[in-house]
């Protein structure tokens, strides 16, 4: 058990890799909070995780709800050994149509909401405990379409190295697992129509040198590694699994 006893939150829990990691970790002994925004995610994911789960309403947007639930999760355990930051979305949209509003819903989300988990939680982790984040391939390539989204990823890979030099000193870790293409139900978020989506899928298969999509439990595992004392000297680093696509 590589996380027994551990209190472990993690955003974006509700789904895809966030859901993924949730029942890793809590196979691996941890006592697991998960947050998200849909009703009926949130519902599932209380379902799929059991009694021993805490899963909580929490719009990262607004960092009046992150200190809220926090709040709860402090009197319940009274700490946070480990924090995934993991909630994430974007939307596709060429130079000439993205809007003022997508960029500010994909930076206070991505950016914001991730910089304010942090923010907030860290005052409850101990000497030993480890932040993971959620970046992306993105952050490595150009990829036209998804200029805004790729920003947020290459925002949060630097917060990465900046937070784990201010938070080295407690004995405390960040890392970054950067995902390539996971077949989630992120792709369906992006604003593509069915046959954009199909063709997006085929193009990605026909780049990725293993020839396939991701499973999300392939980055819960590396999340698990990077959430364990088995980093424990590993640093403002980041993990990338995305079968050779941003290294060869
Ligand atoms: N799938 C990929 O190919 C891929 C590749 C690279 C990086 N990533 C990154 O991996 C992370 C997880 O994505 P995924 O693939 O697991 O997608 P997903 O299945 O769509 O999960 C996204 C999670 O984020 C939560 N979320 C969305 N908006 C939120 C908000 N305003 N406040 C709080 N939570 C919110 C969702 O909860 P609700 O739905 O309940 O709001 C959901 O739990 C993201 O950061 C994504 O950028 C994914």
């Amino acid at each position: 058990m590589k996380l027994q006893n551990k209190v472990a939150f993690i955003t974006g829990g509700t789904s895809g890799i966030g859901m993924e990691t949730a029942k890793l970790f809590q196979a691996e002994g941890a006592k697991v909070i998960v947050t998200g925004t849909n009703p009926g995610r949130l519902e599932a994911a209380g379902k799929a995780l059991g009694d021993n789960a805490l899963v909580l309403s929490v719009d990262l947007r607004k960092p009046a709800e992150i200190e809220r639930a926090v709040e709860e999760v402090r009197a319940r355990y009274g700490r946070i050994d480990v924090v995934f930051a993991n909630a994430g979305a974007g939307t596709a949209a060429p130079l000439e149509s993205v809007t003022p509003e997508q960029i500010d819903e994909q930076f206070s989300l991505n950016v914001s909401g991730l910089f304010f988990t942090i923010q907030k939680t860290v005052p409850l982790i101990p000497k030993g405990g480890s932040i993971v984040v959620t970046t992306s391939f993105l952050n490595a390539v150009g990829t036209p379409g998804l200029s805004i989204l790729s920003a947020t990823k290459a925002a949060i890979r630097s917060l990465v190295r900046s937070l784990g030099a201010e938070l080295a000193p407690r004995g405390i870790r960040v890392n970054a697992v950067s995902p390539g293409p996971i077949a989630t139900a992120f792709h369906t978020k992006l604003g593509l129509t069915d046959a954009q989506l199909t063709e997006t899928a085929t193009a990605i298969q026909a780049q990725v040198p293993l020839q396939r999509f991701g499973e999300a439990v392939e980055i819960a595992r590396t999340a698990l590694f990077l959430a364990s004392d088995d980093s424990s000297f590993t640093t403002g680093a980041e993990i990338v699994v995305d079968g050779g696509l941003t290294q060869f």
